[in-house]
């Protein structure tokens, strides 16, 4: 009887000694998968984006981007040498990034002009009804492949 009790005694201690690893074990993979989907979200690379540049003469520069990035930040990174461009760095008080879009595009693009920068855009040089501040233009994956115009000349809100 003593030798059953202490067999018993064994068999469920070496059953809970088990179920302890065990779930520790899972517990650890919940953490693991807790880690992965919430506390840590994976961070995922940008995608690169292509915009087209084109001068009053013609002239088309290829760029590339990122999704997120804006059209000044895009100049600049590519070192596009448009001669006063983003003058403000798109601190929205020179109207020196004005870009003119073709009509389907500016109807397209996600967000619509502020009140800040219409104010800003009345003072740039050759408006059309498509213009708007490149500081202000962030790509997104349906804007990849962007062909945009640069005005003949460029006016500093600012002087
Ligand atoms: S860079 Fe000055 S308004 Fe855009």
């Amino acid at each position: 009887m003593v030798l059953l009790k202490n067999l018993q005694r064994t068999v469920m201690t070496v059953s809970r000694e088990y179920y302890k690893k065990k779930v520790f074990k899972n517990v650890h993979q919940l953490n693991v998968i807790r880690k992965a989907s919430t506390t840590q979200p994976l961070q995922q690379e940008k995608q690169d984006v292509k915009v087209t540049f084109i001068r009053a003469s013609g002239e088309r520069i290829e760029a590339k981007g990122k999704i997120g990035d804006n059209l000044l930040d895009i100049v600049v990174n590519n070192e596009i040498d448009l001669d006063g461009f983003g003058a403000c760095e798109g601190t929205l008080t020179c109207s020196t990034c004005h870009l003119i879009f073709s009509k389907d595009v500016y109807d397209k693009l996600p967000e619509k002009p502020t009140d800040e920068e219409l104010d800003m855009l009345d003072l740039a040089y050759d408006l059309s009804e498509t213009s708007r501040l490149g500081c202000q233009i962030i790509m997104t994956k349906d804007l990849d492949g962007l062909e945009v115009h640069v005005p003949t000349t460029i006016n500093d809100a600012r002087d």
